[in-house]
């Protein structure tokens, strides 16, 4: 007998997309088919933090809105995630979020302050602060799947990405109160209450499940787990303090049948207990080249990256010289997605932006 319930356990998470845009039409676009490890006729770009603070049109309608508030703003995010878009005709779009976004909507008593990041009234350093993390349900942004909804259907056949935070650096920012160079807190609670420290990098797995969840069923066509200041660890140390974390949100979204990322800066000596966390694309940093980077991460991997974001402020001729070469190694990979090593700098000018993506399509 026809049961609702039953049909819709049985198909897969991600809800058809809208008709306008045949499914074939987004799963063969070079973004998609180079996550998947498939030939492209051209290598896809997109840029970390591509929405956002180096474009004139982002800073003139976040005037006066604040950060928090902006991403709960399905029309704002929907406005901000278009915005490089239109400017640079990137191979992806990606949400205009926060990967603390999840923790505010959980009540956490968090602010991000400009010009310096994520701070927390009360950090996590005990139980009693473990306590206070309750888990993440769908209700509680909403609004982001409405965004999600909405951009799907406005950005037709290009593909959108979701993301979130792994455990490790949202544990930080919540152990250290905010950012931090050194993570000193982090790690003395990480090596000084180990039992603590895994309980809470679980509810954070769960955290970061049930947001990208949420974005997957709205329709994003990539997910990227960013574990941005895992390089802040030794690869013993990561294997046993955050790898088992990362792979359990890794293979939670497994199903979700979207291409998984996994990225973090820094992590050079940690690609290959990275790659067996088991996403499809491990993003790299500038430091380590990508055919290097390749041989790290090991076979049917494919890999994201990684030009150096300050090589925008280089002259022209060896700008393009990096692009290429950054081309000429990450085609030595199972699939190559360029970015840069890290996100977008603040000062970047965006017409560069848009000269790197018609350089990574002719190259
Ligand atoms: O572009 C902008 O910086 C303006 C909007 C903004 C974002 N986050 C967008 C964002 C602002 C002001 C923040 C606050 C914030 N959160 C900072 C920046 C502090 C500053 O003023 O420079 C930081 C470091 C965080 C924490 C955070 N958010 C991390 C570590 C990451 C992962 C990516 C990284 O940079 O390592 C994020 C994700 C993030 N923040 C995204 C966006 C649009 C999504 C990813 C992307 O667009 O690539």
């Amino acid at each position: 007998m026809y049961s609702a319930a039953a049909y819709s356990a049985a198909v897969p998470r991600r809800p058809a997309p809208d008709v306008s845009t045949p499914v074939s039409e987004l799963h063969d676009t070079p973004f998609l088919r180079a996550c998947r490890g498939e030939p492209t006729e051209r290598t896809p770009v997109w840029f970390m933090r591509q929405a956002g603070r180096a474009l004139p049109e982002y800073r003139k309608l976040r005037a006066g809105t604040a950060m928090l508030d902006s991403c709960r703003d399905p029309a704002m995010v929907t406005e901000i995630t278009l915005q490089p878009v239109r400017r640079f005709h990137p191979d992806a779009a990606i949400l205009f979020s926060d990967i603390v976004l999840p923790l505010v909507a959980i009540g956490v008593d968090l602010d991000i302050v400009a010009g310096v990041g994520p701070v927390i009234a009360d950090p996590v350093r005990d139980h009693g602060g473990l306590a206070r993390l309750r888990p993440l349900f769908g209700d509680d942004v909403a609004y982001v799947a409405e965004a999600v909804r909405t951009l799907v259907a406005e950005l037709g056949s290009i593909p959108l990405i979701g993301f979130a935070g792994a455990p490790f650096t949202l544990a930080s920012y919540l152990v250290e109160g905010g950012p931090s160079r050194t993570h000193a807190r982090t790690k003395a609670l990480m090596y000084g209450q180990p039992v603590l420290w895994h309980e809470l990098l679980e509810r954070l797995a769960d955290i970061a499940v049930g947001f990208l969840r949420v974005q997957i069923e709205a329709g994003v066509s990539a997910v990227q787990l960013f574990d941005s200041w895992a390089g802040a660890l030794d690869e013993a140390d990561y294997r046993r303090y955050v790898l088992p974390h990362s792979q359990r949100v890794l293979d939670a979204v497994r199903d979700g049948g979207v291409p998984r990322i996994h990225f973090g800066v820094n992590t050079g000596e940690l690609l290959g207990a990275m790659a067996e966390a088991g996403a499809d694309v491990v993003g790299v940093d500038w430091r380590v080249p990508l055919d290097e980077a390749a041989r790290r991460i090991g076979p049917a991997r494919a890999v994201q990256g990684n030009l150096d974001p300050t090589a925008v402020f280089a002259p022209e001729h060896v700008l393009a010289e990096k692009v290429r070469d950054v081309c000429a190694r990450g085609a030595k990979a199972d699939g190559h997605v360029f970015n840069l090593g890290h996100g977008v700098l603040p000062e970047t000018d965006p017409g560069v932006l848009a000269h790197i993506v018609d350089l990574v399509h002719e190259a």
